[in-house]
C-alpha cells in the first residue's frame, strides 16, 4: 500500500525498445504506485535502433531483431559531407547547417520522433542516421535511470493470465535459467518489424537458385554488385533498398503495384519498376502477374513486410492474432478482456514516439484513476465500428493497424479526451503531415529543411538547391 491506502501493482514490461522505454519512465514517473521491471533480450535498450551487422543467430541461437540496414545511414559519409559543406552557401537566405542528401536516413526529420518530455539536443528539422536515433534513446534510458530497472539479455518466453495475475516465463540467456514470475499489469513492446514475411506461396520459388533474402537481413548492397536484381514489394524498404542496390548492380527490378501520387517513384531509369508482381519464379526467370518474364536473375530481396508474432502470448491473455491484426484491443492497445495488459506498438505509418508517449501516458492513468477507461461493452463496441469503417473503405486485414490520412490525429484527439491531456503539438501535426506529402510526391523528400517555430506553432520548409561533390 501506498500512502493513501492504495495498492502498489508490479509491472512487466517486455522489451527496452522506444515502446518499452517511453512506458517504463511513464510508470516510474509514479514509483508510489508501481514496481516496474523490464525485460530485454538483447544487452542494451534501443530496440531495432541497435544496428547488428551479423544477421546469423547470435550466440544463444536467436534470430537478429534488427531490421536496420547499416546506410540507414553512414555517419562516416555524413560527417565528410558536413565538413565538406560547411561554407557553402545555399539556397535560402538563411545559411542553416543543410545537409546534403543521401538516401536511406529515417524517413521523419526527428522533431517527429521525440518523447513528450525529452527533446533531442540537436536541430530538430533534419532527417538523422540511425547511429543518432540509437542515441536519443540511450541517452533517454540513462536520464530517466530505465537500466536500473532491466533486465538484459533475459528472454520472455510466455505471457499468460491465471487468477487475475499475469505470468511471465523468461530465461536468463547467458546461464539458461528459466523462472516464472506473476505481475500484477503486463505489458508487450516486442517490436512488429523483425520477423519477416516471404510469400512462399509463389509457384516455382523453391527452384530458384540464385540468391534470396528478405530486407529484415539486408545490411550492404555489395553482394549484388553486377547482378540482375529483382526486388519484390514496394514499400519503405523496397524503395530505400532498391535504390541502393542499383547503385552496383547490373539491372534492377522494382516489382510492386504501389503507386505514388498515382505514379510510380521517380526513380527515373536506374530502376525498372515493373507495375506487376511475381506470378511464379523459375530457377533463374520470374514471370510477372502481368505477362512480363524477366530473365537471368541472380538474386531476390523480398521487401514484402513482416509478421506480428503472438508466440509469447497464451491463448489465456484474452487477445488473438492473425493476418496482421491483433484482436480484443482498445485503442490498438488495451486489452478489452483484461484491461491490465498493454501491447503498444502495433500501429504503421505513425510519428512512433511522440504517439507511443500519449499512448503510454494514457494506460497508466488508466491504471492510476486519473483517466477514463470505458466499459468492456464500450470498448467492444468502439472495436467494432473501427473494424467496421476500415472495411467500409476496403481496406485489407492486415492493415487493421494502420493509421491512413488524419484518422492518426482523430485517435490522438480521442485519447486525449480520454486521458484528460493535451493533444500532440499543432507544430508536430503539421510537420507529420507535410513529410507524408513529401514522401508521397518526391523522391527526394529528405531534402527538405525544416525551421521550426515552437512559439507560433509553425515551421518553413526549404528544399536544398543541388550540390554537385567534387
Ligand atoms: C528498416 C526500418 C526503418 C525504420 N525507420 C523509422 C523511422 O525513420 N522513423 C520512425 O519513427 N520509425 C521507423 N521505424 C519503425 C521502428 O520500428 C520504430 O521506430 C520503433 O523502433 C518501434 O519500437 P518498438 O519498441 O515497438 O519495437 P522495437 O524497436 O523492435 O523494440 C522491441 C524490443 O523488444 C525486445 N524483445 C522482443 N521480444 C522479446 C522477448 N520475447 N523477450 C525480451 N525482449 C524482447 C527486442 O529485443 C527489442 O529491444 C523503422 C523500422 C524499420 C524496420
Ligand atoms: N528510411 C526509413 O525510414 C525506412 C526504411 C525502411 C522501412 N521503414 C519502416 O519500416 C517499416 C516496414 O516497412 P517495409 O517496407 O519493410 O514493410 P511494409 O510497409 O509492410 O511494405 C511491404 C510491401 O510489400 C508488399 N507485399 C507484401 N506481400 C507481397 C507480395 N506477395 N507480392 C508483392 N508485394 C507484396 C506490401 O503490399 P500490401 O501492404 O499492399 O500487401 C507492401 O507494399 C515501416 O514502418 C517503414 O516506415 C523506414
Amino acid at each position: 500500500m501506498n500512502g493513501n491506502g492504495i495498492k502498489r501493482r508490479s509491472v512487466a514490461i517486455i522489451g527496452a525498445g522506444p515502446g518499452g522505454l517511453i512506458l517504463a519512465h511513464k510508470f516510474l514517473q509514479r514509483k508510489d504506485l508501481f514496481d516496474v521491471t523490464v525485460f530485454e533480450k538483447q544487452a542494451d535498450v534501443g530496440g531495432t535502433w541497435i544496428y547488428c551487422e551479423d544477421t546469423e543467430p547470435n550466440k544463444y541461437g536467436l534470430p537478429v531483431h534488427s531490421s536496420i540496414y547499416r546506410n540507414l545511414s553512414e555517419l562516416h559519409r555524413y560527417k565528410n559531407f558536413e565538413a565538406k559543406f560547411q561554407n557553402h552557401v545555399f539556397e535560402k537566405v538563411q545559411r542553416l547547417p543543410v545537409i546534403p542528401y543521401f538516401d536511406n536516413l529515417t524517413n521523419l526529420p526527428i522533431a517527429t520522433m521525440e518523447f513528450d518530455d525529452f527533446p533531442h539536443n540537436q536541430n530538430p528539422s533534419k532527417y538523422v542516421s540511425h547511429q543518432q536515433v540509437l542515441k536519443y534513446l540511450q541517452d533517454f534510458a540513462h536520464h530517466f535511470a530505465i537500466k536500473k530497472y532491466t533486465k538484459f539479455l533475459h528472454l520472455v518466453t510466455k505471457v499468460s493470465r491465471d487468477d487475475d495475475l499475469w505470468f511471465v516465463d523468461y530465461r536468463n540467456l547467458e546461464t539458461q535459467e528459466s523462472f516464472t514470475e506473476t505481475f500484477d499489469v503486463v505489458c508487450i513492446c516486442q517490436g512488429r518489424f523483425s520477423v519477416p514475411y516471404i510469400p512462399n506461396h509463389i509457384p516455382g520459388l523453391n527452384t530458384f537458385k540464385g540468391l534470396k533474402i528478405h530486407t529484415h537481413t539486408y545490411r550492404v548492397p555489395d553482394i549484388f554488385k553486377n547482378k540482375r536484381v529483382a526486388v519484390l514489394g514496394g514499400g519503405p524498404s523496397g524503395a530505400d533498398i532498391a535504390l541502393e542496390v542499383a547503385d552496383v548492380a547490373s539491372e534492377t527490378y522494382l516489382c510492386h503495384t504501389v503507386p505514388k501520387n498515382g505514379n510510380f517513384y521517380p526513380f527515373g531509369d536506374k530502376i525498372i519498376q515493373t507495375g506487376a508482381i511475381f506470378k511464379s519464379v523459375g530457377e533463374d526467370s520470374i514471370e510477372l502477374t502481368n505477362g512480363t518474364v524477366l530473365r537471368n536473375i541472380d538474386a531476390i530481396i523480398f521487401a514484402t513486410g513482416y509478421q506480428i508474432d503472438l508466440s509469447i502470448i497464451d491463448p489465456s491473455c484474452g487477445i488473438e492474432g492473425g493476418e496482421g491484426r491483433v484482436d480484443g484491443l482498445f485503442m490498438h492497445m488495451i486489452n478489452i478482456n483484461y484491461p491490465t495488459m498493454a501491447y503498444l506498438g502495433l500501429m504503421e505509418r505513425i510519428p512512433v514516439f511522440n504517439v507511443f508517449s500519449q499512448m503510454a501516458k494514457y494506460f497508466v492513468r488508466t491504471l492510476t484513476g486519473e483517466a477514463e477507461l470505458p466499459s468492456k461493452d464500450e470498448m467492444i463496441l468502439d472495436l467494432e465500428a473501427d473494424r467496421k469503417e476500415r472495411q467500409s473503405l476496403n481496406r485489407k486485414m492486415k492493415h487493421s493497424h494502420r493509421m491512413f490520412c488524419d484518422e492518426m490525429w482523430r485517435y490522438d484527439e480521442k485519447l486525449s479526451i480520454l486521458g484528460r491531456f493535451k493533444p500532440l503539438s499543432p507544430l508536430t501535426k503539421a510537420l507529420y503531415d507535410k513529410c507524408l506529402a513529401l514522401f508521397e510526391g518526391e523522391t527526394n523528400y529528405k531534402d527538405y529543411q525544416f525551421i521550426l517555430n515552437y512559439d507560433k506553432g509553425t515551421y518553413v520548409a526549404l528544399k536544398k538547391m543541388t550540390m554537385k561533390l567534387d
